[in-house]
C-alpha cells in the first residue's frame, strides 16, 4: 500500500553520504511526498542545491535569516510544516548538537522548534561513531527526545576504514520511515516487565554483596521494547530518566515483591537484571564496627524470580530469562531453560572482557522452548535487545496461532 503523502523535511550535513540524497529525494517525490531540504553549511561542500531544488520541486533552504517579509521565521515555518525531519546523513557533529539544544543554524533551529518525528540516519568513521561521546548522544536522542535511528551499517568507508559507519540504504531509510505503524510497533498492547541491573544485598546501612552488572543489557531492552510499542516497566537497580514506567529497587526481594505485584496485569517479563542467589541472614542496623578478629558473614538463598513465575505464570504469558555463564554456556542454559520453565534463555558468556558486564557489546546464544537456537556474534547490546524483542513478537504471535488451533 502506498503511504500516505507526507512533509518531509530532509537535513543533509556535511558527509560524503550526502550524495546518495539525491536519489533519496527523486524517491520521496515518486512515493508523492512534498520534501523540503534544509543544507547545512559545510553540507553544500558535499552536494549542489540546483539538481537538491530540481529533484524536490522545492526551494533549497540554507539561511537562517532573510531579508523578505515572512509571516512565520522559516525556521519555524519548516518547523510546523513537517510530518517528519530526517538528517542524512548525520554526522557526529549534528548528532552532539542536537543532543545538546545547540541552534546554530536552520536545521537545528528547526529540530528544536519542531514537534514532528525526527529519524536520524548517521554515517561517519567508524571510532567517531563508537566513541562514547557519540554513543552517549544517540543514548540522549532515542531516550530523552524519542528520536529514531537508523543505525549505520558496516562497510568500506570513505575515510578508507572498514566497520560500522556507512550509511543505511536508501532502501531501508525508506522502510524505517514508511512501513505500516502496526509493522513499528508489534508489541503495542502489550504490558511487560524487563529488569535490569545487579541486586544489593545489605550486609549493614553502608555494605553489600553485589555484582558486576551495570543493567545496560536491561536498559537497551527496555528502550527497545518501549519503541516498539510495548507498556514497558522497567524494575531496575540503577537508576534512569525514561519516558516510560521505572521502578527502582535495591535487593531481590525488593525485585520479586514488586514483579509478584505486577506480573499479573503483564503479559511477559524479561529478567535481565543479574539477581544475587544469596543475601546475608540477617542485615545489621547499624555499621558493623571492625574488631582484630576476622568475621563470618552467613549466607542464606534469595527466591529464584525467575523460576518461581515460569512455574506459576498463566500459559499465554511469556517469560525470557538470562544465562550468565562461564563455563559450559550452552548446556548449562538448555538446564535452566528447561528447570525454570521458561520461553526463551539468552546465554552468554561473561569470561570474554570486551562482551558482558560494563561493556556495551555482548554476544550470545539464544535459545526457545520449542528448539530453537541461535548465535548472535558481537554486536552493540542495542542489536541484540532489539533482536530479543523481536523474537520476543514471534513467541506472541505463535501462542496466538496455537490458541486459535484449540
Ligand atoms: N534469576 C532470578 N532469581 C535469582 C537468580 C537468577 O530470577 N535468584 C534469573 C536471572 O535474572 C536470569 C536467570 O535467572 O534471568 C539466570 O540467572 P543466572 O545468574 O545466570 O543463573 P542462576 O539461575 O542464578 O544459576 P547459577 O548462578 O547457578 O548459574
Amino acid at each position: 500500500m502506498a503511504p500516505q503523502p507526507k512533509n518531509i523535511i530532509l537535513g543533509i550535513s556535511a558527509g560524503i553520504a550526502a550524495y546518495k540524497m539525491y536519489d533519496l529525494v527523486s524517491d520521496f517525490k515518486k512515493l508523492g511526498h512534498n520534501v523540503h531540504v534544509v543544507l547545512t553549511q559545510d553540507g553544500k561542500h558535499f552536494v549542489s542545491e540546483l539538481p537538491l531544488k530540481v529533484l524536490s520541486s522545492n526551494p533549497v533552504h540554507c539561511e537562517m535569516f532573510s531579508h523578505e517579509i515572512q509571516a512565520k521565521p522559516i525556521h519555524i515555518e519548516l518547523a510546523d510544516l513537517a510530518d517528519i525531519i530526517l538528517i542524512s546523513p548525520a554526522t557526529a557533529d549534528i548528532i552532539a548538537k542536537m543532543a545538546c539544544g545547540i541552534c546554530d543554524e536552520l536545521i537545528t533551529n528547526i529540530l528544536l522548534a519542531t514537534k514532528a518525528q525526527v529519524y536520524i540516519a548517521p554515517a561517519m568513521n567508524t571510532n567517531m561513531w563508537k566513541h562514547f561521546t557519540t554513543q552517549k548522544n544517540i543514548e540522549t536522542l532515542v531516550t530523552k527526545l524519542g528520536y529514531k535511528i537508523i543505525p549505520p551499517e558496516e562497510g568500506a568507508l570513505a575515510c578508507g576504514y572498514s566497520g560500522i559507519g556507512h550509511i543505511a540504504s536508501n532502501e531501508k531509510i525508506l522502510k524505517t520511515l514508511f512501513v505500516d505503524e502496526t509493522i513499528n510497533k508489534p508489541l503495542a498492547g502489550k504490558k511487560i516487565i524487563i529488569t535490569a541491573g545487579g541486586t544489593k544485598e545489605a550486609i549493614d546501612p553502608v555494605r553489600y554483596i553485589g555484582n558486576k552488572s551495570s543493567g545496560k543489557m536491561g536498559l537497551a531492552i527496555a528502550d527497545a521494547a518501549h519503541n516498539m510499542g510495548a507498556d514497558v516497566i522497567l524494575v531496575s537497580t540503577v537508576s534512569r530518566d525514561r519516558n516510560y514506567q521505572v521502578i527502582e529497587v535495591e535487593s531481590a526481594q525488593e525485585m520479586q515483591e514488586v514483579i509478584e505485584s505486577e506480573f499479573d496485569k503483564c503479559d511477559g517479563l524479561i529478567m535481565a537484571a543479574a539477581v544475587s542467589d544469596f543475601r546475608p541472614i540477617t542485615a545489621s542496623k547499624q555499621k558493623i564496627k571492625k574488631k582484630n578478629e576476622d568475621i563470618t558473614i552467613e549466607l542464606t538463598r534469595n527466591p529464584d524470580i525467575l523460576e518461581i513465575l515460569g512455574r506459576t505464570k498463566r500459559e499465554k504469558q511469556i517469560i525470557i530469562g538470562f544465562s550468565a555463564e562461564s563455563e559450559n554456556i550452552e548446556k548449562n542454559a538448555r538446564e535452566k531453560l528447561e528447570k525454570k520453565k521458561i520461553d526463551m534463555i539468552i546465554a552468554n558468556d561473561i569470561s570474554v572482557p570486551e562482551i558482558g558486564f560494563e561493556s556495551d557489546e555482548n554476544e550470545v546464544i539464544i535459545l526457545t522452548r520449542d528448539g530453537q537456537r541461535e548465535v548472535l556474534q558481537r554486536r552493540p547490546k542495542a542489536q541484540i535487545a532489539q533482536h530479543i524483542c523481536n523474537k520476543l513478537v514471534e513467541i506472541f504471535q505463535k501462542t496466538i496461532k496455537e490458541a486459535k488451533k484449540i
